[in-house]
């Protein structure tokens, strides 16, 4: 995708990755709209930064997608890329019942809430010149986390669903990339963001615009630290990382 000249959405872009892209979108000679249900952190946002817009929307919400979609397109005729940022991650425990609404919640989330996205957006996105749809996964897409099964298994489906869509969408102007962060510091689980084991947000979100500049035609943008967990299937590392991951 172009880096420069776009008009951008950023959906789950209150906190954390989303935000961090958003401001260095914004930084970069985008326009740039920020999407989330806390409205007192998208008024911070607006209030700070001159040229980004904030909208309210719950991706559990198809009505608040099409709301989003309706508001947005009107204001922005010329809106060229997505980003389908928003996410949770909550651990689960497959035998405490209280978990099965955590899996809902997660499923309706990460996996629901970006393909209504796109079902909403993607038929405005292909009639734009230079489209682009992002879609967010994980390294544990690769090799799950047995603390949080559903979300990674969501973000599993995500990639899966991601090299569906950009066969879809082949004949069109649209590009559909997915960016697959390693453990990066947010407030994603609830903790601080001194997590030593987790990259440091500003060197993935420096790593992830270089390499979106750089190579302009990727299908997945994969910052080097995320390559263990992408490729353990491939190199034959898989039960090693996941016995890891499990605290084995
Ligand atoms: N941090 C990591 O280690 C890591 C690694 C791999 C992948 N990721 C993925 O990166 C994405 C961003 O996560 P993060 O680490 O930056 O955590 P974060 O700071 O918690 O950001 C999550 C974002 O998603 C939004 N969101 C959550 N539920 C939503 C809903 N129902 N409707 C609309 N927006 C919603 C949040 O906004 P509101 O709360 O304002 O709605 C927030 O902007 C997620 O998809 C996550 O799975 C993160």
């Amino acid at each position: 995708m172009k880096t420069t000249g776009n008009t951008i959405l950023v959906a789950g872009g209150t906190s954390g990755i989303g935000l961090a892209l958003a401001l260095r979108f914004h930084e970069a000679g985008n326009k740039v709209i920020v999407a989330g249900r806390r409205r007192d952190l998208l008024d911070e946002i607006v209030a700070g930064h001159d040229g980004i817009e904030g909208e309210v929307l719950d991706v559990t919400d198809q009505a608040s997608i099409t709301q989003l979609f309706q508001t947005v397109t009107a204001k922005h005729p010329e809106l060229n890329a997505i980003i389908a940022m928003a996410g949770i991650m909550v651990p689960e425990k497959v035998l405490d019942p209280s978990s099965l609404e955590v899996t809902e919640r997660t499923v309706a989330t990460n996996l629901l809430g970006p393909i209504r996205l796109i079902h909403t957006f993607a038929p405005f996105l292909v009639e734009q010149p230079d489209a682009a749809i992002l879609t967010v996964t994980s390294g544990l897409a690769y090799v799950p986390l047995p603390f949080t099964p559903t979300y990674s298994a969501t973000k599993a489906a995500i990639h899966s669903y991601t090299e569906s869509l950009r066969e879809q969408l082949r004949d069109t102007s649209a590009q559909v990339i997915e960016i697959a962060p390693p453990l990066t510091r947010t407030t994603l689980m609830g903790s601080g963001t001194d997590n030593e084991q987790a990259m440091p947000l500003d060197e993935f979100i420096s790593e992830t615009m270089s390499l979106l500049g750089t190579q302009p035609d990727a299908e997945q943008i994969l910052v080097e630290r995320v390559k263990r967990q992408r490729f353990a299937e491939a190199t034959g590392t898989y039960d090693e990382v996941f016995a890891m991951q499990a605290g084995r």
